[in-house]
């Protein structure tokens, strides 16, 4: 009979995608096993976790066997439904970040409103339970609509310059804030711990293109004065320490062009703006959200070498078995570490892989890292 070791913890994992998938890679090295509950079998998580429970993240009874075949339950998404988690917490399972955070996070309205009544600065709003164009002139233009619920890569939030404009609203339960004219966008990735200590990494920077709301291009660090980086490190921290939160929590904000900065919304998971640590830091986000999960201590944060990411999406007009052209000589250039994400299946701005440039002058980093973006293609099987 095969004897296999004790785990270090058995990690079940509730969404199968990129995030889970290299969750799930960091587990592995910690001697850890992995379980992952994701309704598409042969997930990206998945294929790399070896187990998968084939069900909806909305169904009871698959929550509750992932819960129970594990040590502690995470997950890689936020469209999870809320009460089982607090049920099985209830029962004794650990699930962290606590369901009661996902709870208030995932309803875009209570996670300004929670952030708002802590002092935390955001974008001024307002609830906008139904739509109409006379409470949307009221609130006034240019202004953001943001879907309460089931949001994400920019798919819940629509941009409003002007009345006319209102052609394009969300006929959504959802909030209306105010356009917040960003001289950057930032992030900050924060880890905290079960005993409360907080760690986070260096600021980065993100770019997004204009009318797709999906990441353009992340630089790490971020080009900013020393005293910024230090204003929204502490902001991060701050807000995730109001939040309550054990884990790795992704904090978006913008920098005005006064200077100042406005929390735009917390992601209570590992996050987009963090991937370039695989490479580029002492600890990596997948491997300090296992460490803060299941009690371990966090690891050093520091970063080794200046990164630039990008991510690659599925090509506009394809769908089906990806085809990806241009990898060997994106591969050819230093500096260039290459994730692909097993999806079986490629979307128009799908995100199907990433791509982190390490080099000692980040300028390069990021010329390096659009040559990569003009090189590599991920087209489909079936085309129209
Ligand atoms: N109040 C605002 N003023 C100006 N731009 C905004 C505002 N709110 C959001 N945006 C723009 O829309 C983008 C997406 O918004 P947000 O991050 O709230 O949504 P999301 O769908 O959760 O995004 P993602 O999943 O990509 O993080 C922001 O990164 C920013 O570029
Ligand atoms: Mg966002």
């Amino acid at each position: 009979m095969d004897v296999f070791p004790l785990p270090v913890a058995r990690i079940g994992i509730i969404g199968g995608g990129q995030l889970g998938r290299m969750l799930a890679k960091a587990a592995k090295r910690l001697g850890c096993t992995c379980v992952v509950l994701d309704p598409t079998p042969g997930s990206p998580a998945g294929q790399v976790a070896g187990h998968q429970i084939v069900g909806a993240y909305h169904d009871p009874a698959k929550l509750r066997e992932l819960a129970e075949s594990c040590d502690v339950t995470t997950f890689d998404i936020e469209d999870i439904d809320t009460a089982t988690l607090l049920q099985l917490e209830r029962e004794g399972h650990r699930v962290l970040p606590s369901p009661r955070v996902l709870a208030l996070i995932q309803d875009k309205l209570t996670q300004k409103q929670a952030l708002a009544e802590a002092g935390i600065p955001t974008a001024p709003f307002i609830p906008m339970p139904e739509p109409s164009p006379e409470a949307f002139a009221a609130h006034g233009y240019p202004l953001v609509q943001k879907a309460r619920r089931g949001g994400y890569d920019g798919r819940g939030v629509s941009i409003m310059k002007t009345p006319e404009d209102y052609g394009r609203h969300l006929p959504l339960p959802s909030l209306l804030e105010r356009f917040i004219p960003a001289e950057k966008e930032l992030a900050v990735v924060v880890a905290r711990g079960l005993d409360g200590d907080c760690r986070c990494y260096p600021v980065v920077e993100m770019r997004f293109r204009p009318g797709e709301n999906v990441l353009d291009l992340l630089l790490a660090p971020a080009r900013i004065t020393p005293e910024t980086a230090e204003a929204a490190a502490r902001l991060a921290v701050r807000t995730v320490e109001v939040l309550g939160g054990i884990g790795i929590f992704g904090v978006e904000m913008f920098l005005t062009e006064d200077g100042g900065l406005l929390v735009n919304e917390v992601a209570p998971r590992t996050h987009n703006s963090g991937h370039h640590t695989i490479e580029a830091n002492v600890t990596d986000q997948f491997e300090q959200h296992l460490r803060a999960v299941v009690g371990l201590p966090l690891g050093a944060t520091d970063q080794l070498s200046p990164a630039a990411m990008i991510n690659l999406l599925g090509a506009p007009g394809h769908r089906g078995r990806p085809v990806i052209k241009g990898m060997a000589e994106a591969l050819a250039i230093p500096g260039v570490c290459l994730h692909l994400y097993g999806k079986a299946a490629t979307a128009p701005f799908r995100k199907m892989g990433h791509v982190t440039v390490l080099d000692p002058d980040i300028e390069m980093a990021e010329r390096k890292a659009m040559r990569v973006r003009d090189l590599i293609e991920i087209s489909g099987e079936d085309h129209p």
